[in-house]
């Protein structure tokens, strides 16, 4: 089975203390941080940009991965690139042409994903396929963490890493939202590789160390 790779939400973190949340992450094991952006028009919410993932730059090596829930997501990957992020998401929803914003993400050195929405088809995703590094298929509506997961999303994941067995098996899936042990079993059965993780993390009871074993532990028992 493929190595799963972790990525908590910093959407959940303790905003008072960022540097330190993003230490933690970390220190617990996890594999990448998740930067949550979101403008206000594509989503209702308005987070941060990449000022803040500047800032957190310095304080861990892990890899940054910014979700752009941006209506234009053109104007602002020269930015991000420039804070340090090491992957970019651009939302298909928002995107005529997805194939030349790609082309421009990997330019800049970064890797290049692409995101579903729940009831977004990945209609035409075999002929770009070559050009993504990353597809997120979104497990909940994008726009709050928190939110319940959706299992119909799971015959399209299965679909999705058919598809990219055949035209770039080198892609990787991703999930975001609703991510905890029982579902991350479904996930990864179903071909995720890479769970996004917020509240389940953030608010485990037990701290995020406890919480990261128990979703390894939870994907380690698939396959
Ligand atoms: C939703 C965001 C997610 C969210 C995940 O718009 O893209 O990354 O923070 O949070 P949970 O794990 O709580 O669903
Ligand atoms: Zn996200």
């Amino acid at each position: 089975m493929a190595e799963i790779t972790i990525a908590p939400s910093m959407l959940c973190a303790d905003f008072r203390r960022l540097g330190e949340q993003a230490r933690e992450v970390a220190e617990a094991g996890a594999d990448w941080l998740h930067f949550d952006i979101m403008d206000g028009w594509f989503v209702d919410n308005i987070t941060f940009g990449p000022l803040v993932i500047e800032a957190l730059r310095g304080e861990t090596k892990l890899h940054c991965n910014a979700h752009l829930m941006v209506g234009n997501p053109a104007r602002h990957i020269g930015s991000f690139a420039q804070a340090g992020a090491d992957s970019l998401f651009i939302q298909r929803e928002v995107v005529t042409q997805p194939a030349h914003l790609l082309a421009e993400i990997r330019s800049l050195g970064l890797l290049a994903g692409l995101v579903f929405n729940p009831a977004t088809p990945i209609a035409g995703l075999e002929v770009i396929a070559d050009q993504v590094d990353l597809v997120l298929l979104m497990t909940v509506e994008p726009g709050a963490a928190g939110q319940e997961f959706m299992p119909s999303v799971l015959p399209k994941i299965r679909q999705t890493r058919e598809l990219l067995d055949e035209f770039n098996p080198e892609a990787r899936i991703v999930v975001d939202g609703g991510v905890d042990p029982d579902t991350a079993r479904e996930l990864v059965t179903s071909g995720a590789e890479i769970l996004i993780c917020g509240s389940y993390l953030f608010d485990h009871p037990e701290g995020l160390t406890v919480g990261v074993q128990s979703l390894r532990g939870a994907v380690g028992e698939v396959g």
